[in-house]
């Protein structure tokens, strides 16, 4: 391997406080869009009652478990560790003039925790749940008021953690609104396009304030957004196929677009026009917009193909993403492709557009494990997927690409967002679990656990070209 990782690569693993923490009422919290969503992003709205119960309400015991659950990844080596703040721990409802001292406190105790170990925090704002509260009395990021709540919350972290924080996120795949509105800006799935990209423009304001914030409030700080990296090739080498990859890159890369360069692209007019998409844009947004995040960071499971030939037109599983199947690539046991050496293109594409630092902040297998008789769990089919795309990363370094980081997603196993399942599982740590909630909660280590440790150890010398 020719790649070197930079001496102060940031290594680790990445959750999200609604997939890992539990306690979804503890010390005053509110409700979040998450809370709704019991069965996950696919499964139904449903209101809760006093009583009920969903997978994602104890998760992994994260608020209680985590000091145990840092010492392992102290264990490994971690440099950093990717989590969220659960927006509804800081200010129940939303739009509370004051924060809610409990939730505050909480992320004080898991910082220091962190700081025990030299594991630096890089925190997303909000990561796939706003609190339900403001969707219910303002139609989330649909009304412009959420901007300033969203705001307030942002200024009330930088200003508690600012000595403990220094990498930040703004919106996990901010992208993904456009195809789970309530998840991403909180407004019915079958909101109309206007809708969804009037919230969405508003999102993107609320992330140039709270980059703003960042930079006036957090010494030292950086601030990226977080972009789900669905890179798409054209199934066939004819021009039409090529064009329509564009226009489909471009649904995504459009988010980056604005928050790397800090103004609308040129060809979102004629998307806008041609599909009848009305978005009010003020001249102070536009203002606002000029702040510009400082990397770029992105998850990466998969590629995808596009064909301009609807006779064509067949759908793969992806994560919410209708992407077509290509015909070179073996499926995970979810039906995503695995695709190495996308990921080594993705880097080179997006570093080619913006020119910032990228940071890999998610990217891993979902699989079914099966713990042996004698304890163990042999995950090599995980060990193979990561150091192929490991490898991948060390080719685009050495293609100059500018990587700051790299954290895995789901270090230890936790809920899936798509379906809130346990028995997808990412983690180089087992947890016991079920689809149903039943186990003891108890973490082992895995065989991956300790092949990651070396990779870190060796700072990814240990790691094997397989092609
Ligand atoms: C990303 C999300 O889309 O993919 C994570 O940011 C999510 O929250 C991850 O868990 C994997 O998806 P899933 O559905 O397998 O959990």
């Amino acid at each position: 391997m020719n790649g070197k990782f930079p001496q102060h690569f940031l290594w680790g693993g990445a959750v999200a406080a609604n997939q890992v923490e539990g306690a979804y009422q503890a010390d005053g919290k509110g409700l979040s869009t998450s809370d709704l969503q019991p069965q996950g992003i696919f499964g139904a709205i449903t209101p809760r009652t006093a009583g009920d119960s969903g997978i994602k309400d104890v998760a992994i015991d994260f608020y209680h478990r985590y000091p145990e659950d840092i010492a392992l990844f102290a264990e490994m080596g971690f440099k950093c560790l990717r989590t969220s703040i659960a927006w509804t721990r800081i200010f129940p409802q939303g739009d509370e003039e004051t924060p809610n001292e409990a939730g505050l406190a909480f992320y004080d105790r898991l910082f220091d925790e962190m700081a025990k170990y030299g594991i630096q925090p890089l925190i997303t704002l909000s990561h796939y749940e706003m609190p339900y509260g403001l969707v219910k009395h303002y139609g989330g990021w649909g009304d412009r008021r959420t901007i300033d709540f969203f705001e307030r919350y942002a200024r009330t972290v930088f200003e508690r953690y600012k000595h403990k924080v220094k990498y930040w996120l703004t919106f996990n795949e901010i992208n993904m609104s456009l195809h789970a509105p309530f998840t991403g800006v909180g407004l019915p799935p079958e909101s109309d396009k206007s809708a969804i990209y009037q919230a969405i423009h508003h999102q993107l304001v609320a992330s140039a304030k709270a980059v703003k914030a960042c930079h006036e409030i957090v010494p030292e700080g950086k601030i990226g957004n977080m972009l789900l990296g669905g890179i798409l090739y054209p199934l066939s080498c004819k021009p039409e196929d090529l064009l329509e990859t564009q226009r489909q890159n471009r649904d995504w890369l459009f988010f980056g677009d604005v928050q790397a360069r800090g103004y609308y692209p040129a060809y979102m007019q004629r998307f806008f026009r041609e599909n009848g998409i009305q978005v009010a844009i003020t001249e102070e947004d536009r203002r606002t917009l000029r702040e510009t995040i400082d990397f770029i960071s992105f998850s990466y499971y998969m590629s995808g193909c596009v064909t301009a030939d609807p006779e064509q037109y067949e759908t793969a599983r992806g994560n919410i993403l209708d992407m077509v199947p290509n015909p070179h690539l073996a499926s995970s046991e979810w039906g995503w492709q695995i695709d190495p050496i996308g990921l080594r293109y993705l880097l080179n594409v997006l570093y080619d557009r913006y020119q910032k630092p990228l940071f890999i902040v998610e990217n891993g297998l979902g699989a079914k494990d099966r713990v042996e008789a004698d304890g163990s769990i042999n995950d090599d089919y995980r060990i193979n997927y990561l150091n192929d795309h490991l490898v991948q990363v060390a080719e685009a370094i050495d293609d100059g690409v500018e990587v700051m980081g790299y954290t895995s997603w789901g270090p230890i196993d936790l809920v899936s967002a798509s379906k809130a399942e346990m028995s997808k599982r990412y983690g180089f740590i087992h947890v016991d679990r079920d689809d149903a909630g039943n186990g003891s909660l108890e973490r082992r280590r895995k065989k991956s656990f300790y092949w990651y440790r070396d990779v870190i150890h060796s700072n990814g010398a240990s790691l094997k070209d397989r092609r």
